[in-house]
């Protein structure tokens, strides 16, 4: 799976760079090219000739040792790499790349590195959650930096609490996921939309629907890591926000048609997976509406259709690409939808299949095109999803 990847793994000095090697061994046995860098503090912990064992390479640990002549170790390694991943992280690397400072080997690569880094955090509880720390991660999460959340549970230390280091599985998916789709996307710009929106009735009362925001989340992750420099206007969802994209919050149909319409002329590519209230109640009411006797009844207005503007817009190289939740006549619905909206590729699903739509983890959709006949996909992850209309839409460009 991994063959013709070249990953460096660099160890710094914690309790779990002994876990350093079963990434080692396992990155090696699944095909990778893999090289070692190891700080001094490093080798207070473990010896280098485990890790040589497991890559069946040398391991470097000196800034000044040139065994080939003419070749400069650091900037030999940085520029090889495909990706590079401090496995375990110490605050003091962490500390030194987002101040970019090149005082050992490792540092060094760090700064000359131009592939992507992937950070894999393991320390005491109090010196992941202190402060500094959490500001130079912070920094360098929006410099571009990868990072593996680290653990909760008991710590080497006796603490209970946020900082072993990750399972190696989910750090082993995650150098996947750097690793594995192309950075085809790279010089493009693309918004996603995602979630629900939210109009509100009185202070404290509000019509929406059951997104979630999986399947726009999802997208705005697939196109980050795939190099595109991604919007993601997100209506109400409880998803943690993904790193590496610039997120505008909002709550209404009319916010979102604001966020939209105003950075709709910068980018290259819409994906409006937000599922967009039609109506909104036509007044909100100052103040709690009480009950009384009797029925209440709400007029509703209608929301302007943001899709239905975009078609209108769009200039000529803008991808704009819309999704249908459909409960009966799918196709006939989606095709009349693709013409109306002017769109290059309508996602349509029916959300009366268990496993599709919304709240769930899994879509079961239809590829509609303006112009040639709709292609039924399997019942896929969302993330899945998201790549394979990300090879649609770059197809069609
Ligand atoms: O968020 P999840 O829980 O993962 O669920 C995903 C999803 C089911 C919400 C998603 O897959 C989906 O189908 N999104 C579109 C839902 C929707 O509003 O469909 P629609 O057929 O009503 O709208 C068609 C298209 O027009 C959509 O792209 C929608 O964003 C857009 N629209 C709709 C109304 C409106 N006023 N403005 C719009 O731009």
């Amino acid at each position: 799976m991994l063959a013709g990847k070249v990953i460096t793994i660099g160890v710094t000095g914690g309790i779990a760079a002994y876990k350093a090697a079963d990434l080692v061994s396992l990155l090696s046995k699944n095909g990778a090219e893999v090289h070692v860098v190891m700080t001094g503090s490093a080798r207070e912990f473990i010896q280098p000739l485990t890790f040589e064992t497991l890559s069946g390479r040398p391991v470097v640990t000196d800034l000044f040792n040139f065994s080939e002549p003419g070749r400069i170790p650091h900037i030999d390694l940085a520029a090889r790499s495909q990706l590079l991943v401090v496995v375990p992280a110490t605050a003091n690397i962490i500390a030194k790349a987002a101040c970019a400072i090149a005082d050992d080997l490792l540092s060094t690569i760090l700064l000359a590195a131009t592939c992507p880094v992937l950070f894999c955090p393991a320390m005491n509880t109090n010196m992941y959650t202190n402060r500094g720390v959490q500001r130079n991660i912070n920094l360098l999460k929006e410099l571009g930096y990868l990072f593996v959340e680290p653990g909760f549970g008991r710590l080497a230390c006796g603490a209970l609490g946020q900082g072993r280091l990750a399972d190696l599985d989910i750090i082993y998916e995650e150098i996947i996921k750097s690793l594995w789709y192309e950075k085809d996307l790279t010089g493009t710009k693309v918004m996603v939309t995602a979630g629900a929106t939210r109009e509100a009735i009185d202070p404290v009362r509000f019509i929406t629907n059951r997104s979630s925001g999986k399947m726009g989340y999802a997208l705005a992750r697939a196109a980050r890591d795939r190099g595109a420099e991604v919007i993601l206007v997100s209506g109400i969802s409880e998803l943690k926000t993904p790193h590496g994209v610039k997120v505008l919050f909002v709550e209404s149909a009319r916010d979102m048609h604001a966020a939209v319409l105003s950075h709709f002329p910068e980018v290259d590519v819409v994906i409006k997976a937000a599922a967009v209230a039609d109506y909104r109640p036509k007044i909100t009411a100052e103040h709690k509406i009480k009950k009384s006797a009797g029925v209440l009844s709400l007029e509703l207005e209608r929301n302007p259709d943001i899709l239905l503007e975009l078609g209108q817009l769009k200039k000529k190289g803008q991808i704009l690409v819309g999704f249908a939740a459909e409960s009966r006549d799918l196709l006939r619905n989606a095709k009349e939808k693709i013409q109306k909206k002017n769109l290059d590729l309508l996602v349509a699903n029916d959300i009366t299949q268990p496993e599709a739509g919304f709240g769930v983890d899994t879509n079961i959709v239809k590829f509609v095109y303006p112009d040639k006949e709709a292609v039924e996909l399997p019942k896929l992850d969302k993330l899945e999803l998201a790549h394979r209309i990300l090879d649609e839409i770059i197809k069609i460009r």
